[in-house]
């Protein structure tokens, strides 16, 4: 397993924006990270994930509170209907080197909660493992076994602090040699670092740490679905690792990060799918090397 720190390392810089008009125009400067991996930015040989792509939600920890349970549905219909959007038909750009292209869609196969099997610290080394209990105990998959084409989120609560989260990392992406996932810690815990700036106060769907959590899900899925395994679209050189979510994110300016945003009473957001308002990143276009929204 491979972590790559300063590839997912989210929000670093970027956040201290702040919106002086309802619609921000993105400009098309091509920021550092693009100008200096752009043009190399290619697959390495590995697959990328095809088809019809299930995923799987943990949510760990505490999850009971009537606020909760609302902000897990807003996390899952994010899941659900984010393929249909022009967002994410950016990334069908991305192929392996048979051309098999990344399609979608993302089918929210299941979620189950784990109040804490493995302590509410974590470590990750822990994440594979919670992974594998949550499949072995039968109530992800009707069939008990790991998806290697699949995406496994543990997406932490409001009580589950780990050793990176808020320190090197919002979020990550990792995988074993049978599956992939991503672990996501509960924005609320560290505001200032893990959720945009924009949407501190207040955010579209009415949960700041949500909607944040939903932001660090768009970085994260970008390198998932077209890296799966450390070996697909991915640059590594002796101190850094790229990856698609990397070129577009916090590294970059505000602009780059999420296009244009419209501010609204209740948040910023930058996509609408299906009546619903997300903020979520922007795409890393090959053939303008731009970050793009749709
Ligand atoms: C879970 O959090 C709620 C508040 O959101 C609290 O009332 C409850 O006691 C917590 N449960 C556990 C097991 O800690
Ligand atoms: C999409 O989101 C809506 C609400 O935003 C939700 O009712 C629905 O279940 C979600 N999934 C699909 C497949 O439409
Ligand atoms: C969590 O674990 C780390 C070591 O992995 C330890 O340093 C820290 O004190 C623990 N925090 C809590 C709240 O137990
Ligand atoms: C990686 O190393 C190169 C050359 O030593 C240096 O210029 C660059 O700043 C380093 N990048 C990071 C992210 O540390
Ligand atoms: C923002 O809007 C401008 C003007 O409509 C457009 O040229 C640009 O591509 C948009 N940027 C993004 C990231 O969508």
């Amino acid at each position: 397993m491979k972590f790559s720190n300063i590839a997912t390392f989210l929000f670093s810089t970027a956040l201290s924006f702040v919106l002086a008009q309802q619609t921000v125009q993105s400009g098309s400067s091509t920021n550092a990270v693009i100008s200096q991996y752009g043009s190399t930015f290619k697959n390495a040989g590995g697959s990328v994930l095809h088809d019809k792509v299930n995923v799987y939600i943990i949510f760990y920890g505490n999850w009971s509170s009537t606020e909760s349970q609302h902000e897990q549905t807003i996390f899952m219909d994010f899941i659900d209907n984010i393929s249909s959007s022009p967002w994410f038909s950016l990334l069908k750009q991305y192929t392996d080197n048979n051309g098999k292209a990344v399609t979608g869609p993302l089918n929210l196969a299941a979620a189950v909660n784990d109040a804490g099997s493995h302590s509410l610290n974590l470590t990750n080394t822990i994440h594979k493992q919670i992974v594998l209990d949550a499949v072995n105990s039968g109530f992800l998959s009707p069939i008990n076994r790991l998806d290697s084409n699949g995406i496994y989120v543990i997406m932490g609560g409001p009580d589950v602090s780990d050793n990176d989260f808020c320190k090197v990392n919002c979020g990550y992406n990792g995988f074993s040699d049978e599956f992939q996932y991503m672990f996501i810690g509960y924005p609320g815990i560290c505001p200032d670092i893990c959720i945009p700036s924009a949407n501190k106060a207040s955010s579209p769907n009415n949960s700041p740490a949500i909607d944040a959590a939903i932001t660090i899900f768009s970085h994260e899925l970008q390198d998932i679905l077209t890296d799966p395994r450390g070996n697909g679209w991915e640059i590594q050189t002796s101190n850094v690792t790229v990856e698609l979510g990397d070129f577009c994110s916090g590294q970059g300016t505000s602009s780059d990060q999420f296009g244009n945003i419209t501010q609204s009473s209740v948040g910023s957001y930058n996509i609408e799918v299906n009546n619903r308002k997300y903020l979520v990143q922007t795409v890393l276009d090959l053939s303008t090397q731009q970050c793009k929204l749709g």
